[in-house]
């Protein structure tokens, strides 16, 4: 018999990929369509970042990697965190992965069992869900309309959690809202979380740059959930390098282990060489420094401003609110401020010019 696993059946087609794939039938046909489901920036790779790659190419950086990046592009991580995000790690408590979404799927998979629940705040990216259930977990989903922006409160996630609860995926600036979490509520989060001490935190945070809400804050920043909370980044959207696939976790060493082992047996790790020409991956180091700052955002002290962040560089179909509003508390922003973000459509920059 031609059947496929149980697991295999228990998964549902990537409803991103079947709208992308629709959008490009109908504009074959000549429909003019705005294509709103992948997350594809609207720009290129910036050039010292291909420059770099070139030459990391052709310094034979072709080799296998170790399995969660090497030590230097490890370090160039931690250099970020602490730089970009006021958080301190060691390089044992990064991994790297062939992309975020790789990364979030080890970390579902490393600490879910079967039968537990991993709370999933609505709307949410499609993956997530089924991520869960390929763990053999359940998602709980927990509604966050219009009216509180998107994003669910305090009193929600108390309510929710359950002696079976074993993570929350909390994704900030979120797809496909755009809604950010303001420190503010993030705080009120780990607080309920506090109570909760077998409750992880995924935090997804891949979208950090493309913000059009207020200033980036992470939910690992709370020193009462710090040990409990994942980080997921990457370059794939603030770059426009989808398809190079780089993400990485950053968070408690036994769950990076943990990811390690299962990438270890499944992808190994991603681009790089291990046997060096010259001292640490100057061509590697350097890219993802690059990534991480861009020239044009090098001089800001932070992303609070949407007009800084490398996103807001090309975007046509999408006006970066020009005011602070990271100083307002979110429930106080404006509808102005509101209103210049359309709602359910990516954070990211889709575009005519997407691929
Ligand atoms: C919320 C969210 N997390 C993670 C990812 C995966 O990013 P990557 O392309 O680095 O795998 C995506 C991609 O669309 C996303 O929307």
């Amino acid at each position: 018999m031609n059947t496929p696993s149980n697991l295999i059946n228990r998964l549902s087609p990537s409803a991103t990929l079947a709208m992308s794939q629709r959008s490009a039938e109908l504009k074959a046909q000549g429909v003019d369509v705005i294509n709103l489901s992948v997350g594809e920036p609207d720009f290129n790779t910036p050039e010292h970042i291909k420059e770099a790659a070139k030459q990391a190419i052709d310094d034979n950086f072709s080799r296998y990697s170790p399995v969660p990046g090497y030590p230097a592009l490890r370090q160039a991580i931690v250099d970020k965190l602490k730089n970009e995000n006021n958080l301190e790690y060691t390089i044992n408590q990064i991994s790297c992965s062939n992309g975020a979404k790789q990364s979030v799927c080890n970390v579902v998979m490393a600490l879910v069992n079967e039968g537990d629940e991993v709370i999933v705040p609505a709307p949410y990216w499609v993956s997530y869900p089924e991520m869960v259930l390929m763990a053999n977990g359940t998602p709980v989903i927990v509604a966050a309309g219009i009216e509180q922006d998107f994003k669910i409160t305090a009193e929600q996630l108390e309510a929710t959690i359950t002696d079976k609860t074993k993570a929350l995926i909390l994704c900030s600036p979120s797809n496909p809202t755009g809604s950010v979490y303001s420190r503010e509520e993030l705080a009120a989060l780990a607080a309920v979380l506090e109570r909760h001490p077998q409750v992880y935190v995924i935090a997804d945070e891949i979208y950090e740059h493309i913000n059009y809400v207020g200033r980036h804050e992470s939910i690992a920043q709370f020193a009462g959930v710090r040990d409990r909370v994942v980080i997921i980044n990457g370059v794939s959207k603030a770059y426009a390098m989808t398809g190079w696939r780089i993400g990485f976790i950053a968070g408690p060493e036994w769950i990076v282990k943990a990811c390690n082992k299962l990438q270890g047996q499944y992808t190994s790790g991603p681009w790089y060489h291990r046997r060096l020409p010259k001292p640490p991956t100057v061509a590697l180091r350097s890219l993802w420094r690059r990534c991480a700052r861009p020239s044009s955002v090098a001089a800001t002290s932070s992303y609070s401003s949407a007009a800084t962040s490398p996103a807001s560089r090309s975007t046509s179909l999408r006006e970066p609110s020009t005011s602070s509003p990271s100083a307002a508390p979110t429930s106080a922003r404006s509808s102005a401020t509101r209103s210049s973000r359309p709602l359910l459509t990516s954070p990211c920059i889709s575009s005519r010019r997407a691929t």
